[in-house]
């Protein structure tokens, strides 16, 4: 039975997380402010959850009850089918919102639908300090006086597993994910990154060229929900692809992906992730600095792609004008990208190409532009 799912990521990525929604077999695909909606099978969003790269979190839709106050709100939740996915080997943590609503205290809420789900299906409520890799999260929104529930199916999604060492300022992996997709890299062309701090751009790069997954394994929420461990005609999810643990694997070729930065700490940084990702063979990493890098490499025209540091020094900092001129005049047939705060002034050479993306990574909205 189809049911309907949402997938989440920053606002502004929409159109490229329903793209690629739509190409993992998601159907009747609609985007909205900050998600996709979309519906699935139990067979099909199995492969969904575990191979998006953009998706910050799957959420399944539950239901919607609608209730003024909190003996309502317990009745109705409980008569929701959480039978068919839970049971009390399962540990819940219910997380609540209200907006508009008689019932306004989250924590009320939250702990009235936790009680109510335990008598449906026998799942407790998580204690604060259990582990997240052992509980499911129920997300309740409660708005006009009906509340909506999701059960979350992969938990954060954007954590691939592989970062042993955060660096400073690093870019979160669907988000580096989702710029080299508006970019218009493709796993077969060369990526630069000379400004690589802790190697995100590059890892995602290195395997998603090297066709791995997303994500070092794991045991995701969806992998432990019932239907799919008890039924036979829904075999537990395949695993995306071979070779999934770090060190070395017998892999298709991959392009080049090179990088490199002006402090010898951020390669350390990137060189233990791109060890812990499995992808060291595939990255090669220099230290200079980036008007150093003079000329492209010897690949055939590939990406440039620049997440330069984005404080106020940035608008002092010569380097980055500097390497966009040397990239004018040197890198024939080569495209560059560079994200930049929205509001920073930047220059002319990067204001005059196109903007590919307009994103928020926190509170600071950005912009990428490329070409
Ligand atoms: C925002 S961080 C990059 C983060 C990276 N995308 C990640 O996810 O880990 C910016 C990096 O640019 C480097 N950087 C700044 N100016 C540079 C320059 N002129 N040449 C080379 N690297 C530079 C800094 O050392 C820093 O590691």
């Amino acid at each position: 039975m189809a049911r309907t799912f949402h997938a989440t990521l920053s606002p502004g990525l929409e159109p490229l997380l329903l793209a690629e929604l739509r190409g993992l077999g998601a159907r009747k695909a609609t985007a909205e402010h900050g998600l996709v909606r979309f519906r699935a099978t139990w067979q099909t969003i199995a492969p969904i959850v575990h191979r998006t790269r953009l998706a910050t979190r799957v959420r399944m839709d539950v239901g919607e009850v609608r209730a003024t106050d909190p003996r309502t709100l317990a009745t109705r939740v409980a008569r929701l089918p959480f039978a068919e996915w839970l049971d009390d080997r399962h540990l819940l943590r219910v997380r609540a919102t209200c907006s508009s609503s008689r019932l306004w205290h989250s924590g009320l809420v939250a702990d009235t639908v936790a009680g109510a789900v335990r008598e449906a299906c026998g799942a407790a409520r998580a204690t604060v300090d259990t582990p997240d890799e052992q509980t499911i999260e129920l997300l309740v929104r409660l708005h006009d006086d009906t509340a909506a529930l999701r059960l979350d199916l992969g938990g954060r999604l954007d954590r691939r597993g592989w970062r042993v060492d955060t660096g400073r300022a690093p870019l979160r992996e669907n988000l580096a994910a989702a710029l080299l997709a508006a970019a218009g890299w493709t796993p077969d062309l060369p990526l630069l990154d000379p400004m690589c701090g802790s190697g995100t751009l590059l890892i995602e790069a290195a395997r998603q060229g090297a066709g791995l997954p997303p994500r070092l394994p794991r045991t995701l929420p969806l992998d432990t929900l019932l239907p799919l461990l008890r039924d036979p005609e829904h075999p537990a999810p395949p695993e995306p692809s071979s070779g999934t643990s770090a060190g070395t694997h017998a892999l298709p070729d991959a392009p080049l992906v090179l990088g490199s930065d002006r402090e010898a700490r951020a390669l350390d940084a990137a060189r233990a992730n791109a060890r812990a990702a499995g992808v060291l063979d595939r990255v090669q990493l220099q230290l200079a600095d980036a008007t150093a890098v003079v000329s492209p490499p010897d690949t055939p025209p590939g990406l440039v792609l620049l997440n330069p540091p984005w404080g106020e020094r940035l608008r002092s900092e010569p380097s980055l004008a500097a390497f966009c001129n040397t990239f004018a005049e040197r890198f024939p047939g080569w495209t560059l990208a560079v994200l930049t705060p929205r509001d920073m002034a930047v220059p002319d050479a990067l204001a005059a190409r196109p903007v590919r993306a307009r994103l928020r990574a926190g509170d600071i909205p950005l912009v990428l532009r490329a070409g």
